[in-house]
């Protein structure tokens, strides 16, 4: 007879963790539904490589997004527009062979780039496809209202989605500039609409970026299946994203104001320290809720 599946085995010859090292359980759909629902705030920061996201790892960071933020940062475009699915496949590979390399224990989230979801379901899909086989465990995607009807699409499929509204940075060019957003009435009943929408389509997290920090706080109260993480979004969300580059003061221009920059002196850490410190540092300063300070990182 064929004993069972020990529950933490890895069933159809995929590898354990490559680390001995591993110094917590791997984060799963459930340990996230589960970090949301006791009020233990869900730290997220992009990566782009092996390297950081093992490190990434290393430090306890909950979840890493391979953003299409990799545009700017990576590839040196001034929008996120250009960025191509082939090239978030390349980065997403890239940074799950990093994840196999360290614990693997860290939830990896794939970015859709512009132009690769808009035409259909069934396009989206496509595209989802090529970042789940390329090693995501979750996609995310920007944009309230239509997109619910693909969130829905993937749930229903056994994609776990990561939803994203605020600003929305693939459609700058229709929101005129990098702003806050939902800072009118109106604007702010739209968003909450839309939060609504995608909670129940099925989105499990919903990263809120540049909007201000109490409709962020009320939104995060009501979504109650959903997670939200915050990005210039205030304290009062359910989890905090950084792109790696900002946080470990990488940006030769101007810091966007909800930046912290965790390589300067670190409360506690005598003298110089190095990128997995600072990791660990913005992980501890999100979890007991002293990043981001509403008073300097929001509005
Ligand atoms: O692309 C990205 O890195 C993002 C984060 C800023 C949330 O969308």
């Amino acid at each position: 007879m064929t004993p069972p599946i020990e529950q933490n085995a890895s069933p159809y010859g995929t590898l354990p963790p490559a680390s001995p090292l591993a110094t917590r359980k791997p984060v799963s759909l459930p340990r996230l539904q589960e970090l949301h629902a006791r009020g233990e705030k869900i730290t997220m920061l992009t990566a782009y490589d092996a390297t950081f996201a093992a490190v990434a790892d290393a430090a306890g960071v909950d979840c890493i997004l391979v953003g299409d933020s990799l545009g700017m940062v990576c590839q040196g475009l001034s929008s996120t527009v250009g960025v191509t699915l082939e090239t978030m496949r390349y980065h997403v590979e890239s940074v799950a062979r990093g994840l196999r390399r360290a614990q693997a224990t860290t939830w990896l989230i794939g970015d859709l780039p512009y132009g690769t979801y808009q035409e259909s379901r069934e396009q989206a899909l496509r595209s989802a496809v090529v970042l789940m086989q390329a090693g995501a465990h979750m996609i995310k995607l920007e944009g309230g209202g239509w997109t619910a009807d693909i969130v829905r699409f993937f749930v229903e499929r056994g994609i776990p989605v990561c939803a994203h509204l605020g600003l929305t940075p693939q459609t700058v060019h229709a929101l005129g500039g990098y702003r806050v957003q939902g800072k009118t009435a109106e604007s702010a009943a739209i968003l909450t609409r839309h939060a609504h929408e995608l909670q129940d389509a099925g989105a499990t997290l919903m990263v809120l970026e540049m909007v201000p920090a109490a409709l962020a706080a009320q939104l995060t109260g009501q979504l109650q299946h959903c997670a939200t993480i915050g990005i210039g979004a205030g304290n009062g969300t359910a989890g905090q994203v950084l792109v790696l580059h900002d946080m470990l003061g990488l940006n030769l221009g101007k810091m966007p104001k909800f930046v912290r920059n965790f390589m300067a002196e670190l409360p506690g850490v005598p003298g110089q320290h190095g990128i997995k410190e600072a990791m660990q540092a913005y992980v501890k300063a999100v979890k007991e809720g002293s990043f981001p300070d509403n008073a300097l990182h929001a509005w």
